[in-house]
């Protein structure tokens, strides 16, 4: 069955109406959502310019001022319908007790996380008051942002979030974290608890900061099979969602767990999130029939063809446009803004989405 892409046309923002919170409460939005993962970041030659005055990038995470300013610098160039919090997912794992540092082309680096005692050294007594800078810039930046556009708030998810604990950073395909997982350690466990509670905890307050959505981030689900899927993914996923809506919360969760297929439809299911994002290897018309009847869907661009521009890049936002229905999708790329993208090909890409959805 072909599934008709419904059209959405307007051409101005109608007072206080936010597209993307109109999908996520499955209603019909005025025009069809769009915003970037990572829209905030090394591509913008502003983005460079504030990150040096800061001196690094965790220095304009933790300046509220500075970390307000690059998460609104996408939107004055852009007709984006959400801004996300400039923040960084292991800012959690610092506030628990890590070592973290960013090393120029080498990525994060932490210290380990591998026992038992290591785990019984991370202290979530006074976590959430460490990340109080994210709380800030959220307040600074609701306090700026036009009525239409809704502001998203993010975590890591506990297995993603884990994983660069145990190995220290970025490596290879994780192989210590993927061998715990295996093994069922019980210092694993802990960690995944301990994480998932704070996760809970930490969405709390970025919600009660002003964020309309919250996106949770398992960038490394595609790692496990369907047993530790079940178990290191959806469950704690499902412990967070059920922990924000048993403290009153009704704010939507987007779920990305990068990476698994054709899992995503049963991972949807098994945590009960509000709309899910989807990475650039699975099919449109897949999307479309298996997953839109069920819930609003985010993807899945290729950022590849945003950096290329041109043909393939029109060739590829047609697509989706054509395929995904406007009231069942929120457009994005299948994983994050690349820093070799040049700006221009972000305003093209905008241009065709809602010159398509006019026509
Ligand atoms: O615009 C946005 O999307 C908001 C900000 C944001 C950042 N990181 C800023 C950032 C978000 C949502 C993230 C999430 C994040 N961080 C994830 C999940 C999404 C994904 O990409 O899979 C992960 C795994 C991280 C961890 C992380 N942060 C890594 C591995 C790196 C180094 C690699 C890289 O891209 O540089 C970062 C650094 C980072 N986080 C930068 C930014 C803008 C680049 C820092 C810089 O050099 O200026």
């Amino acid at each position: 069955m072909m599934i008709e892409a419904s059209r959405v046309p307007v051409d101005k923002p109608l007072p206080g109406r936010k597209a993307l919170i109109e999908v996520l409460n499955n209603a019909q939005p005025w025009r069809r959502p769009v915003w970037f993962m990572r829209q905030a970041g090394r591509y913008l030659p502003e983005y460079q310019e504030v990150r040096r005055r800061a001196g690094s990038f965790l220095e304009l995470c933790d300046a509220p001022d500075l970390a307000c300013e690059v998460t609104l610098q996408p939107l004055r160039r852009f007709d984006l319908d959400a801004a996300i919090v400039f923040a960084d997912i292991l800012l959690v794992p610092r506030a628990l007790g890590c070592d973290l540092s960013f090393r120029e082309g080498e990525g994060p680096v932490l210290s380990r996380v591998v026992s038992a005692e290591d785990v019984g050294r991370l202290s979530r007594d006074g976590m959430v008051g460490r990340l109080g800078a994210v709380y800030e810039t959220i307040g600074l930046v609701k306090a700026s942002l036009a009525p239409h556009v809704a502001l998203i708030g993010f975590c890591g998810a506990p297995w993603t979030v884990a994983s660069y604990m145990i190995e220290g950073g970025t490596s290879g395909d994780r192989p210590h974290a993927r061998r715990a997982a295996h093994e069922r350690q019980p210092w694993f466990d802990a960690l995944i608890e301990l994480l998932t509670e704070t996760a809970c905890d930490y969405l709390a307050r970025q919600i009660e900061a002003g964020v309309d959505a919250v996106q949770i981030f398992d960038s490394w689900a595609g790692d496990l099979d369907d047993g530790l899927r079940q178990r290191y993914c959806e469950t704690p996923i499902r412990h967070i969602v059920e922990g924000l809506a048993a403290r009153g919360y009704g704010t939507p969760v987007i779920g990305f767990a990068r990476g698994i297929g054709a899992a995503h439809r049963g991972f949807a299911e098994a945590t009960g999130i509000a709309a899910i994002s989807v990475e650039s290897s699975v099919p449109v018309a897949w999307m479309a029939r298996e997953l839109a009847p069920a819930l609003p869907v985010q993807g899945n661009l290729d950022p590849v063809a945003a950096a290329i521009g041109g043909p393939a890049l029109r060739r590829a936002i047609e697509h989706l446009v054509h395929t995904m229905p406007a009231d069942r999708h929120i457009f994005n790329f299948g994983h994050g803004v690349r820093p070799d993208t040049p700006p221009a090909h972000v305003a093209e890409t905008l241009r065709i989405i809602r010159a398509l959805d006019r026509a």
